[in-house]
């Protein structure tokens, strides 16, 4: 086995060692006496010239190198003639693998569109721009484990299937065995669980926030990282049907600890992908999102701001004549309203809290005042909501009152509520949604465009 990868070679003293490029062409240009390749195995975004001499390898050999060919190229590293590269590899062997008809293979050299590309999703990483994002998507994975890691937090599996509703907002896909065709009924009507292979009704998870808690309970700072489920109808540019998400959970903690938490944990993320992909960042701040570079260090260097729900809306109902959707106090921020906030009045990520407790989740700490909750919502440029999170509710009786104000049945959390039974603290977690952070670090438009396989409403083509 060979360790060796393009992003190596491309950075290799000359020298007159033979060494092997393995990847796939991405170019091919043929000069009179000689012929130029582009080799990429995917570790970096400019991939190995090759420089093939003609006399050397014959025709017959070179003319099914095309285009998307695995191929197989021994030669020595020598110092670049042309201006694009400090090094090149001056071909000895050239070996294909497995060829790329011209005719038929779907990506050539032109450009192009990411909706082409989303039909193409098992092609698309061999562009460089979905290349790019999936280095990056890669790295902001290693870092999330890293910071908390280096914190102390442990991690935790939480459930995929699960019987609980995490967000009471009834936007889960039931998991059965059930033939829908004929489904069977109790004497009274009812669908018959009990028929069914867990013998009740069971999701996919919204979240893991609620079996995170009982970790922390125990174990004091833990983390998810882990996919989750939301058949919410909304056709947008942010959200998906699948997404994967982190949501740390840290006992003895308060809203104040995890806001900053939240804030240390995105600029470490961004600070990280910064400084390990310098290529990848200058294609996006040049093709993707004009000077996206630039504006993400000073997102770094800037505190995040801050303010309540309330002077949110105030401010925001200052500009109604600009919305779509006025807001008055008690709305649900549109995407409008969170992106107003953050291009317009503050030009930077925004953490608004306390919420009215109509629109936040029953798990969220009442406030003394009756009417609203300890919850943070982390907005940022371009994008709106990134994170959402809370104190929670720690103590039994108001929190089993507000599973009832919100239509739940206390005893399905009864487990839930034990946490509060039995040693109860304060305690606090957030939820970052990992695709949304690919797109605000990535400037992508679209969500379907960050993970490597999108499912969204009317759409799992894989
Ligand atoms: O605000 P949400 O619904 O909060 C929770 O799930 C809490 N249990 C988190 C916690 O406190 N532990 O979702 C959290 C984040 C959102 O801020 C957003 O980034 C992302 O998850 N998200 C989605 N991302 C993609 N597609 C969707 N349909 C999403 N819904 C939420
Ligand atoms: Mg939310």
């Amino acid at each position: 086995f060979d360790y060796t990868r393009i992003s190596d070679l491309v950075k290799k003293e000359p020298s007159d060692q033979i060494v092997a490029a393995q990847g796939w062409v991405r170019t091919k240009r043929d000069g009179k006496t000689v012929s130029f390749l582009e080799v990429n195995d995917g570790s970096c975004l400019k991939g190995l010239q090759v420089v093939i001499d003609r006399a050397k390898i014959s025709d017959d050999i070179l003319a099914p190198v095309t285009t998307g060919a695995s191929v197989v190229c021994r030669g020595r590293i020598v110092e670049s003639a042309g201006g694009n590269q400090q090094v090149e590899m001056q071909a000895e062997e050239i070996i294909l693998v497995g060829a790329a008809p011209v005719d038929t293979y779907p990506l050539q050299k032109k450009r192009h569109t990411l909706e082409f590309l989303r039909e193409i999703a098992h092609l698309r990483p061999r562009t460089n721009l979905m290349g790019a994002v999936m280095r990056v998507r890669n790295t902001m994975a290693y870092a999330v484990h890293t910071f908390f890691q280096e914190r102390g937090f442990v991690y935790v599996n939480t459930p995929l299937i699960s019987t609980a509703d995490a967000e009471g907002a009834g936007e889960q896909f039931h998991v059965t065995t059930l033939d829908l065709d004929h489904i069977p009924r109790t004497a009274d009507g009812a669908v018959d669980y009990t028929k069914d292979f867990f013998g009740k009704m069971a999701k996919l998870t919204v979240s893991g926030q609620l079996e995170g808690e009982t970790y922390a309970m125990a174990l004091k700072n833990i983390y998810t990282f882990g996919p989750t489920f939301r058949a919410e109808n909304s056709n947008t540019t942010r959200h998906l049907a699948e997404f994967w998400m982190i949501e740390p959970e840290m006992a003895f903690c308060d809203l104040e600890g995890n806001m900053q938490i939240a804030e240390e944990f995105l600029t470490y993320v961004l600070r990280t992908v910064l400084e390990k992909h310098e290529d990848d960042m200058n294609l996006f701040s040049q093709f993707v999102e004009p000077g996206l570079k630039d504006t993400l260090w000073q997102v770094i260097e800037a505190p995040f701001a801050h303010m309540t729900y309330t002077d949110a809306i105030a401010e925001l109902s200052k500009n109604n004549n600009k919305f779509e959707y006025p807001v008055s106090w008690g709305s649900d921020m549109q995407s409008e309203h969170e992106r107003f906030l953050t291009e317009t009045v503050w030009k930077r990520p925004v953490i608004v809290t306390d919420y009215p407790k109509e629109i936040k989740a029953f798990y969220m700490k009442l406030n003394d005042d009756g009417k609203t909750v300890r919850g943070m919502d982390v907005l940022a440029p371009r994008l709106g909501e990134i994170i959402g999170g809370s104190e929670r509710e720690a103590r039994v009786d108001v929190l089993e009152e507000r599973m009832r104000e919100c239509n739940l049945n206390p005893e399905n959390y009864w487990w839930y509520l034990d946490l509060r039974r039995f040693g109860t603290v304060p305690h606090a977690g957030f939820g970052l949604g990992f695709e949304r952070a690919v797109r605000y670090v990535t400037g992508m438009q679209n969500i379907r465009d960050v993970i490597p396989f999108p499912r969204a409403v009317k759409s799992a083509d894989f």
